[in-house]
């Protein structure tokens, strides 16, 4: 199976945590594309989506899902999303598609965090793929030194500008032993937006796409 297809099954297989009438939490990437792709299938079943970014937003109106305004919305029952990295605590690494804050703000608010991923995307220790961080512009030399103080190498993402007018600071060559205060360390510098480590609140149940069928994984 290609890592597409891999994608695309666990993608489908997150519609059974989809409440009917509720509205779903909808993340951002190729993975969450083929979310969107089956959420699609029954839209006359439920009442919308919240979405984390607007290429998904442009997906969802395109198959006719109304996207609600967070502000406007109490409760979500379920966030669907994908993940760069997947640790077996269910913490995660996110944000390669630069969608990060706005994801990490949807999955504050659902009842339940379910990330699908393709099997590549398991390790032991979060850290091999580079840990985007989400800055305001004229911070970006200083919130870049921090990150090498922290023991990192920050490199920054030439041409993206992230859906809030930010930018994004790649940390290379980190072996995250301690994830919650790493999480806490880096959120805590001025001019950062939002750190793309989802430790303190990571995922609720992983559905990851292997060659011999989706694995659920829950704590
Ligand atoms: C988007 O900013 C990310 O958090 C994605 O969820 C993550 O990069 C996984 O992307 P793919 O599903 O495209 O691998």
């Amino acid at each position: 199976m290609t890592q597409d297809e891999l994608k695309k099954a666990v993608g489908w297989a997150a519609l059974q945590y989809v409440q009917p009438g509720t509205i779903v939490g909808v993340g951002t990437g190729s993975t969450a594309a083929h979310f969107i792709d089956a959420l699609g299938t029954i839209k006359d079943q439920i009442e919308g989506a919240v979405s984390s970014s607007e290429a998904s937003t442009q997906k969802l109106k395109s198959l006719g899902i109304p996207v609600f305004d967070l502000n406007n919305v109490d409760e979500l029952s379920v966030y669907v999303d994908g993940a760069d990295e997947i640790n077996p605590q269910m913490q995660m690494i996110k944000g390669g598609g630069a969608a990060l804050t706005r994801e990490k703000i949807v999955a504050a608010v659902a009842k339940k965090f379910v990330c699908i991923a393709d099997a590549s995307k398991e390790v032991d220790i979060l850290g091999n793929f580079p840990l985007p961080v989400e800055v305001i512009p004229m911070a970006r030399a200083y919130v870049a030194r921090e990150l090498v103080k922290l023991g990192g190498q920050p490199e920054y993402r030439q041409h993206v500008m992230t859906d809030n007018g930010n930018i994004i600071l790649d940390v290379h060559n980190l072996r995250i032993l301690d994830p919650i205060a790493l999480e806490k360390a880096i959120n805590a510098l001025p001019g950062v937006v939002t750190v793309g480590l989802f430790a303190a609140r990571g995922a609720d149940v992983a559905l990851i796409g292997t060659p011999d069928g989706v694995k659920t994984i829950t704590q």
